[in-house]
């Protein structure tokens, strides 16, 4: 099938690898030209693992192309799918503008059978405003363009196995025919197992804000266990491993730490606050789960301050700044936040990471950067695990110590074993597990 992938963020740019890998005639578009000239030449925006090969394989095979005029390909396409961002307003609601101009676009230039595929995270009800920009587009000319909402479920640092792997593949729509063109096209996942779920498109379009809620949920709840095992001298780590242990509960995203960040969940759980409001339901527990989320920050601040006492004069080394391992996307980084918060508090902070230094350091001018982790903690104070990159285990915890000028670990991301720390010599804090006194 011939497809077109309008933006090429994160979604976007997986979409199109995967969509080629499956076998189709795939082009990519992007209203940004140096983007797209980048991708020409096989330079992808971010990292994400396995991404790169996967595009460059797909592009020597002549599967894969990129353009930045997006109407040369769109009328020759069976499928677009709207992948531009959606980011959030002042007020939570997410920002459609760019949904609309593409697809006014895909109205104006689509010449005939065309299933427009929603990919963008979107509030229930988008579909309906989507079908009513394309009959606008349409002038009148008879064409059939469908909308169909097919929501993502990857995560960064995974995005790749997750899509030709996925536990689900959601497709809401009205007609059979469109149906048909998403059943063909996801065709050799779905023969590989995938599980087919076909809804009504304002099902889909809540599902997808339903699921990562949830997810964001599951994160707050263990987040505000930690703060209480804290006071109760118990172990989050275990609590959770005994909770997972149950089937109606499972084991995944109950880990404590310094909360959830990026481009998702943060953003996601604000315009399904502001769905809910807009649909006159009062639904507090959302709210509560961004609270918690913000807690865990503080928390951790707390931490660094109860064993500096004032931040002032002090150096404190951040290791980790992506908002989670395998990615160097530091949107709505909670790592970042701390660093903020840090710095507001007079201390020197150095970050080092694996991969997000260069985001961290446009986004937070404050922070010194070193890309070397011994270096950043050359007469620190304090280094506080931010984010849980499996390189960092592998440190040489005597080396730090040596260098450090006062041996303290503040562990946001249970990264270590309160007994390795301890045995090297530092003072440490996890979250939510005892450590030293
Ligand atoms: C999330 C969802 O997991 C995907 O299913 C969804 O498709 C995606 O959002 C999206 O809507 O596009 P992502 O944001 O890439 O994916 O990353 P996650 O692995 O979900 O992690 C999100 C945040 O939660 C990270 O900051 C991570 O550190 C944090 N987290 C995760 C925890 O603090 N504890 C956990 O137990 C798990």
């Amino acid at each position: 099938m011939r497809v077109v992938v309008i933006g090429t963020g994160h979604v976007g740019l997986v979409t199109c690898g995967t969509l080629a890998a499956l076998g189709h005639e795939v082009v990519g578009t992007d209203a940004d030209q140096e983007k797209i000239s980048r991708l020409q030449s096989g330079i992808l925006p971010f990292h994400e693992p396995d991404l790169d090969a996967l595009v460059e394989e797909q592009a020597k095979d002549g599967r894969l192309g990129f353009t930045d005029d997006a109407s040369e390909a769109i009328p020759n396409a069976d499928v677009v799918f709207i992948c531009v961002s959606t980011p959030p307003r002042s007020t939570g609601e997410a920002n459609l503008v760019a949904v609309e101009q593409a697809v006014r676009l895909v109205g104006h230039q689509a010449s005939g059978r065309t299933v427009v595929v929603e990919k963008s995270t979107v509030p229930a009800g988008t579909a309906q405003r989507i079908r009513h920009v394309l009959l606008q587009e349409g002038n009148g000319v008879r064409k059939e363009l469908e909308v169909v909402s097919n929501p993502e479920f990857l995560r960064e640092g995974s995005a790749v196995r997750d899509s030709l792997e996925p536990d689900r593949i959601l497709v809401g729509a009205e007609r059979d025919w469109a149906f048909g063109v998403m059943r063909e096209l996801y065709a050799p996942l779905i023969a590989n197992g995938a599980r087919l779920i076909e809804t009504d498109i304002n099902t889909a379009e809540l599902a997808k804000h339903a699921s990562n809620a949830f997810l964001a949920l599951k994160i707050s709840y263990a987040n505000a266990l930690a703060r209480i095992c804290e006071r109760a001298e118990a172990d989050v780590v275990a609590v959770a491993e005994v909770m997972g242990a149950d089937p109606r509960i499972g084991p995944d995203f109950l880990r404590a730490g310094l909360g959830y960040g990026g481009s998702c969940f943060p953003k996601d759980l604000q315009a399904f606050q502001h769905l809910a409001a807009s649909l006159h339901y009062d639904f507090p527990l959302l709210r509560e789960i961004g609270r918690i989320n913000d807690e865990a920050i503080e928390a951790t601040l707390e931490k660094v301050r109860a064993g500096l006492w004032n931040l002032e004069h002090k150096r404190v080394v951040l290791l980790g700044l992506a908002f989670k391992p395998g990615t160097d996307d530091v949107r709505f980084s909670p790592p970042l936040a701390l660093a903020a918060r840090l710095l507001d508090g007079g201390a020197t902070v150095v970050g080092h990471d694996p991969q997000a230094m260069a985001n961290a350091k446009e986004e937070c001018p404050g922070l010194l950067a070193s890309t070397d982790p011994y270096e950043a903690a050359e007469g620190a104070h304090c280094l506080v695990v931010c984010t849980e990159w499996p390189e960092f285990r592998s440190l040489d915890l005597r080396r730090l110590r040596d260098v450090m000028a006062q041996p303290f670990i503040v562990d946001a991301r249970n990264l270590f074993e309160p007994e390795e720390i301890l045995a090297a010599g530092f003072s440490y804090q996890p979250t939510g597990r005892p450590g030293s006194p």
